[in-house]
């Protein structure tokens, strides 16, 4: 039976290029176990040191009863992918709990003390709106993967965009926006030191089946040798959440965060992409500028997406009017101001969110 589980985790991995290693890390994790209890008056300081020498497993509040051995055999399947790592999503066998594991590539990632400093950082840092970090795993070879809650109901990029009706609520979209707002002051606000988020994306929040939203991703950056950063600054710049004063990855900022945030509000607002890869005459490639233009242009018709505000919308009882409406998009487009120093801080953000709804 075990034979079986290791497998499945070991097949994606492979993938990784980690085939070797890992069946290492599994044998030596299966045959220390088997030692263990075999050698149980094994001084216990000498054990710390072999264990070092192999891996090491660090667990966070929420993650205490997570082992080595639950997170290597669990069967796992590959669901996201970038240069610098891999996203499983694996069942734990003993708990039956289904957890999102995030493999990143050793050659990618900073070392040292740097590092470990970092994921005892991000490891300590808990509110309702941010997905929690519950365990690190170090293996031999410097593997290293990052255990975390799986969210069911996926991301918010394809929530907007999968043809329902719900992203198109304004109470949801209302209650996601305050939610992320809320993460987010706690990151830049609710700390010793803040923490940048670096890569927010509509794809890094991920939802609960109540629509409660969870920013993931927060700070890994962080974690990135100086080139892997910038690839993903670049991404985040082809996907259009990047602010344009932010040339390298190490200079983000609180601002610059600000600036993602708004463009995720707008993807709400209007149900369209950050940038439009095919843009007709009257159109723009960006969306803050889309935006700028309807506006300009007097089509406000087209800021919101149209089941938000339909026409009837008063005779059907529509719990949100054109007034709100504007003011969120002014909100948003605040943030998104390409000047940092025009851009409200997190605290004017969420202050202005709880005042439109009053
Ligand atoms: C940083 O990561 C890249 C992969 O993105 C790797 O090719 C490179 O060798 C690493 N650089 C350093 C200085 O470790």
């Amino acid at each position: 039976m075990r034979k079986a589980h290791t497998l499945k985790l070991v097949l994606p991995l492979a993938s990784a290029g980690s085939l070797l290693i890992l069946v290492l890390v599994i044998f030596f994790c299966c045959k220390r176990r088997a030692r263990n209890e075999l050698h149980d008056v094994e001084s216990k300081e000498q054990k710390q040191v072999e264990e070092s020498e192999l891996e090491a497993l660090a667990t966070f509040s929420g993650g205490q009863d997570l082992t080595i051995c639950d997170i290597l055999e669990a069967p796992g399947e590959v669901i996201g992918k970038s240069n610098y790592g891999t996203l499983y999503k694996a069942s734990l066998q003993r708990s039956s709990m289904v957890r999102l594991l995030r493999f990143l590539r050793p050659v990618c990632t900073i070392g040292g003390e740097e590092f470990d400093d970092t994921i005892q950082l991000l490891g300590c840092i808990r509110h309702p709106n941010l997905v929690p970090l519950l365990g690190f795993y170090a293996g031999p070879r410097g593997e290293k993967l990052l255990i975390h809650p799986f969210y069911r109901r996926g991301d918010l990029a394809q929530f907007i965009r999968d043809g329902s009706v719900e992203p198109h609520k304004w109470t949801i979209i209302y209650r996601i926006s305050i939610g992320i707002a809320r993460g987010l002051e706690h990151l830049h606000t609710g700390l010793l030191k803040p923490v940048v988020h670096g890569n927010l994306k509509s794809k890094n929040i991920l939802l609960d089946r109540n629509y409660q939203p969870y920013i993931s991703d927060f700070g890994l950056h962080l974690l990135l040798n100086l080139t892997t950063g910038q690839e993903m600054l670049e991404a985040l710049a082809a996907q259009g959440y990047k602010a344009p004063e932010l040339i390298k990855m190490r200079d983000a900022s609180e601002k610059t965060d600000i600036y993602s945030l708004g463009i995720i509000l707008l993807e709400l607002l209007s149900g369209k992409e950050p940038v439009n890869e095919k843009p007709t005459a009257d159109e723009d490639f960006y969306l803050p500028n889309f935006m700028r233009n309807a506006v300009l242009d007097h089509r406000i018709a087209e800021l919101c997406h149209p089941d938000i505000l339909p026409r009837n919308s008063r005779e059907r009882g529509n719990p949100v009017t054109e007034e709100v409406i504007l003011k969120f998009f002014q909100l948003a487009m605040a943030c998104c101001s390409p000047s940092p120093s025009l851009r409200p801080d997190i605290r004017q953000v969420l202050q202005k969110l709880e005042e439109i709804e009053r």
